[in-house]
């Protein structure tokens, strides 16, 4: 027994708590160098044997290195614990906490989905300013001044000197050319997205085809199925010999895109002073359906129509070249069918209950 033997346990004891893993190598190893018949106890315990100046010369060291792997033990036996606690309170059998997300506007979706469809039959997405002038939302339209037509659109007329000139002009102070540069003319919300078809036409040579999503604006008393401000998507196909059958087809596979193959549409002649002949696609809605203002089961989705010569004369294509069908849905009443909707308004209601459903 001596400082060597002291050494050996010192060095087996160090490495060996160095390899423990869990609680009960720990438990095995405090046993083997602390329990009541451990190396060290019994070394301990050998020392009253010994002469005087041996107790002096190794007791110390022996107490010292004692109280060295007691707490070399409470450390480790420490870190298992915290250890352990960490994992208990990471349990991953616990469901994890649910992050609630966004939605999207139910017009988003039925936009979305609109855009997907005339894109995969080789449309191209246009857009125009919600800011028009009166030149673009009528007059090259086919929708002169004073004409009764546009009554059709109760029109949000912006405050600018150039209106308040036009004003004027209804005195007779302004010339009918001036406004039709369509620089100098009034300014408006526009009130459907159809003078878009003007501004892309002025700017590209046909054949083309291309939809027009966009916001438009309406000075009117709201009901369940009107609103101020409500979503059309414009379209326009112009080709050398692009007829009402073409039109047919198109629309035809859009709403079997949309609703499915079962759909049900009709055409009814209609009056639009940009077309001719014009015409309105209603779509047979569901005998259940909660959709208000519905005509006995048919709901009218989309004017249309063959382009008016005179709206190819305003962008100098020569109506004799060229023949094109245009149409424009509303968003609305399409996504009022889609998800069974019964009221316009509750589309700008900001309700999260309504918008919580899509
Ligand atoms: N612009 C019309 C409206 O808002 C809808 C419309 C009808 C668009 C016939 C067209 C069309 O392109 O050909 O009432």
């Amino acid at each position: 027994m001596g400082y060597s033997e002291l050494e050996k346990i010192k060095q087996s004891a160090f490495k060996e708590i160095g390899e423990v893993l869990d609680m009960k190598s720990l438990e095995l190893w405090r046993i083997k160098y602390l329990g009541r018949k451990g190396k060290l106890t019994q070394v301990l315990r050998s020392l009253k044997s010994l002469s005087d100046s041996q107790k002096r010369e190794i007791g110390p060291q022996a107490n010292s290195l004692k109280k060295k792997l007691e707490e070399l033990f409470t450390q480790k036996n420490q870190s298992f614990k915290t250890s352990h606690n960490q994992r208990s309170s990471f349990d991953i059998s616990i469901p994890g906490k649910k992050i609630t997300l966004g939605h999207l506007h139910p017009l988003t979706k039925t936009e979305q989905k609109i855009r997907e469809i005339f894109l995969s039959m080789g449309f191209s997405i246009v857009t125009g300013p919600e800011i028009e002038s009166e030149y673009y939302n009528f007059d090259a339209l086919n929708i002169p001044p004073n004409h009764p037509a546009r009554d059709m659109w109760n029109t949000f007329w912006l405050k600018t000197q150039i209106n308040a000139d036009q004003n004027a002009d209804k005195r007779g102070n302004i010339s009918v050319n001036q406004r039709k540069n369509p620089h100098k003319s009034a300014l408006l919300l526009r009130t459907h997205t159809s003078p878009v078809q003007i501004r892309y036409m002025e700017t590209h040579q046909p054949p083309f085809q291309i939809i027009v999503p966009g916001r438009v604006f309406r000075y009117e008393a709201t009901d369940a199925s009107h609103e101020i401000n409500f979503y059309q998507v414009e379209g326009l196909m112009v080709g050398k010999d692009i007829s009402l059958a073409n039109f047919k087809f198109i629309i035809e596979e859009f709403l079997k895109k949309l609703f499915g193959n079962k759909v049900q549409f009709r055409f009814r002649p209609s009056y639009f002073p940009f077309v001719e002949p014009g015409l309105e696609v209603d779509i047979k809605i569901n005998q259940k359906s909660k959709i208000k203002n519905q005509n006995l089961g048919w709901l009218e989705v989309m004017g249309a129509g063959m382009v008016h010569p005179r709206v190819f004369e305003a962008v100098h294509y020569n109506p004799r070249d060229w023949q094109g069908f245009a149409f424009g849905l509303g968003l609305e009443r399409i996504a009022m069918i889609q998800y069974n909707i019964p009221d316009i308004r509750l589309f700008y209601s900001s309700d999260l209950r309504f918008i919580r459903q899509f």
